[in-house]
């Protein structure tokens, strides 16, 4: 496995992989096993897996959210290597940047629903980097999981809308046994609030309406910043010990489906 930081290492290393298929999974670090079966289908479909690692700070519109967002590197280089990865991508922000923030991605249509709605600048922030990641590692196809759906819908309509080469592929959620999805956030729970945290895929599934898992979730005290259902799922943001959680399920498999926008 090789790790490049820079650019120019980075277009080195793709200079000598031309010819081949090349899938890449985009992170923010903090790898976890949602993370691993990203790799692990990436690595069954293409012929070199790329995991890009960077923490972009244009993403948290909360300063201290960047702040504690958890950094593993080490962990996440050995857990990479594990699962047979090829080629690491971890830039810094003066890489990635060097003009700063002023160019930006942005669509002003369903990305200014939900996520884009409760975290302004959110969406925008992700398309740009992540329009900068597959410009320089030109994959056939990238991997992103589902319990970030909305991020998974606006940068393939950003991949269409912008006649990328690379294909926006959707992987489906890793749950724990209690039904929580995997996410870096959780290492920020405590053990007592990991197991309140399955309250969230409990009220997606079991709730008969948005409305009554709305309501579940206040009454399990988790601050409810949306339930909504879209494009045939049921979709929740809440806080619980001060950390934002978000899931989302198909309405398939909610106690009742009712109509979606
Ligand atoms: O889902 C994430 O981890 C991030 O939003 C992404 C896609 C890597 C962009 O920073």
């Amino acid at each position: 496995m090789h790790v490049s930081t820079t650019i120019s290492e980075w277009l080195e290393r793709r200079a000598a992989l031309e010819g081949r298929l090349i899938g890449v999974v985009p992170t923010m670090g903090a790898l976890h096993r949602g993370h691993a079966a990203l790799v692990e289908r990436c690595k069954r479909e293409n012929e070199v897996v790329t995991v890009t690692l960077f923490v972009n700070p244009a993403q948290f519109n909360d300063p201290a959210d960047l702040q504690r967002y958890p950094r593993t590197m080490d962990a996440d280089l050995a857990l990479l290597a594990g699962l047979g990865t090829d080629e690491v991508f971890a830039p810094s922000a003066g890489e990635l940047y060097p003009n700063g923030y002023a160019l930006r991605v942005v669509n002003d249509s369903f990305a200014k629903e939900m996520e884009g709605r409760c975290r302004p600048g959110f969406f925008e922030a992700v398309m740009t980097v992540v329009l900068k990641l597959l410009n320089l590692i030109r994959g056939g196809r990238a991997y992103f999981g589902e319990k970030d759906y909305q991020q998974w819908k606006v940068l393939h309509e950003m991949a269409l809308e912008l006649f990328l080469p690379t294909e926006i592929r959707l992987c489906p959620t890793i749950r724990a046994a209690s039904g929580l999805a995997e996410s870096s956030r959780n290492a920020l729970l405590s053990p007592q609030g990991r197991a309140q945290a399955a309250v969230i895929y409990r009220a997606l599934t079991q709730a008969v309406s948005a409305t009554e898992a709305r309501a579940e979730l206040e009454a399990a005290r988790l601050r409810v910043d949306y339930v909504e259902e879209h494009w045939g799922r049921r979709f929740a943001a809440a806080y619980l010990e001060g950390i934002r959680l978000i899931d989302n399920v198909p309405l398939e498999n909610a106690k009742c489906s009712s109509a979606s926008t």
